[in-house]
């Protein structure tokens, strides 16, 4: 009998996926401590998810300047590279693989984060939107404009905490280069109006994410690394698109094909863009035959969608967020045709077991 396209393994370079059910990146603000470090209570919540063909962390910030949410975890301390060993060796142990997702939030921080100093970004634009701080929501404010020295230093960041998240035991790791953040903001000109190295053309705009990748290769291998890109998002984090911005991906994932990467990880559209100008509606058809490794495909799938997406041939793997906050067992509840529990949204980011390593297994 025919398996499942979603049950199917998967080559990733020198990994094998047992399945293509990719638990995606989820922030969930458990790294409680002054170090900013993985808990046993984060070993535990992954442990209880290693049944997915492969784990991506949460977001995890690669410097001190990095962050934007409060009680995310780091990648960048020797304190913080000591403390996720517990988690993959929980994820190990259970016979799962896991990459940690490595972030930079650029203007989507405030100087509550940062000590009182203003966050970085290609360029000083507000996105004029309400961010995160320790103590609630507040308007964002004006970032400042980096430096070429300061982009270089942030370059070095990247690489080495690819490097630490290696000697961690992570399979390998994800650049979290979608959804507004810094690498997004130096894509998008409405971020980004340099008139450097770094900005006007798309080779510009897109030269940071290129000169992140080419160093974090002389660290770890290149088949280790994934990436994200999430091109359609539109008023989602400051990002709107434009008439250029399809393009600019366009550009951007052709040229990925020079890259041995583990994956390419990309966003289906997170708020309805059908009446968007410029906008694609359908991100997996467009980039598909754009991309000749191996494509993982997000937002809003099912069992069944995610099957028929893969037997499309258009993703090779489906990730599935919300679902696995819920569902520890979310692989064998779609093997077993089993109902879905509904994830708690009030406890996705508070401290704590509840509402995190509390959902039960099927029974
Ligand atoms: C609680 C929560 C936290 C998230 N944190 C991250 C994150 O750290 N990094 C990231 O790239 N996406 C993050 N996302 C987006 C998810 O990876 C995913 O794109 C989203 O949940 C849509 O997929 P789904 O329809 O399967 O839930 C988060 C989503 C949720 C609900």
């Amino acid at each position: 009998m025919k398996k499942d396209p979603l049950f199917q393994s998967l080559a990733m370079g020198d990994l094998r996926l047992k399945n293509r059910i990719v638990m995606a990146p989820l922030t969930r603000s458990r790294a409680d401590n002054s170090g900013k470090c993985a808990t046993e209570l984060m070993a535990e919540y992954y442990r209880q998810r290693a049944s997915a063909g492969l784990i991506i962390s949460e977001g995890s910030q690669v410097s001190k300047q990095a962050v934007g949410y409060q009680h995310t975890p780091g990648c960048y301390s020797k304190e913080q590279t000591e403390a996720w060993k517990q988690v993959t060796q929980a994820v190990h142990e259970e016979g799962g693989l896991i990459f940690i997702q490595l972030w930079h939030v650029g203007r989507m921080s405030h100087p509550d984060h940062l000590d009182g100093a203003l966050p970085v970004a290609p360029s000083a634009i507000n996105p004029n939107i309400d961010v995160n701080t320790p103590s609630g929501r507040k308007p964002s404010v004006t970032p400042r404009e980096l430096s070429v020295g300061e982009i270089k230093d942030i370059v070095i960041d990247f690489a080495q905490a690819a490097a630490n998240a290696l000697e961690a035991g992570f399979d390998g790791v994800e650049i979290h280069s979608s959804n507004g953040y810094l690498f997004h903001q130096f894509f998008a000109s409405c971020s980004n109006t340099r008139t450097d190295a770094y900005g006007g053309s798309m080779e510009n705009r897109t030269r940071f994410l290129f000169e992140v990748l080419d160093e974090m290769k002389k660290r770890i291998p290149e088949n280790r690394i994934g990436l994200r890109l999430n091109p359609s998002a539109h008023d989602y984090h400051g990002m709107h698109i434009a008439e250029d911005t399809l393009p600019t991906f366009d550009y951007l994932v052709k040229k990925l094909n020079a890259y041995d990467l583990a994956y390419l990880h990309l966003s289906e559209p997170f708020t309805d863009v059908s009446d968007v100008p410029y906008a694609e509606t359908q991100i997996c058809r467009r980039f598909c035959p754009l991309y000749q490794g191996n494509l993982m495909i997000n937002k809003g799938f099912g069992f069944d969608s995610g099957n028929a997406i893969i037997d499309s041939g258009e993703a090779d793997m489906v990730a599935y967020g919300a679902p696995f906050i819920g569902n520890p067992d979310l692989v064998r509840r779609f093997q077993e045709g089993l109902p879905l529990a509904e994830a708690d949204r009030s406890t996705y980011y508070t401290t704590g077991p509840k509402g995190y390593t509390d959902y039960p297994v099927f029974k």
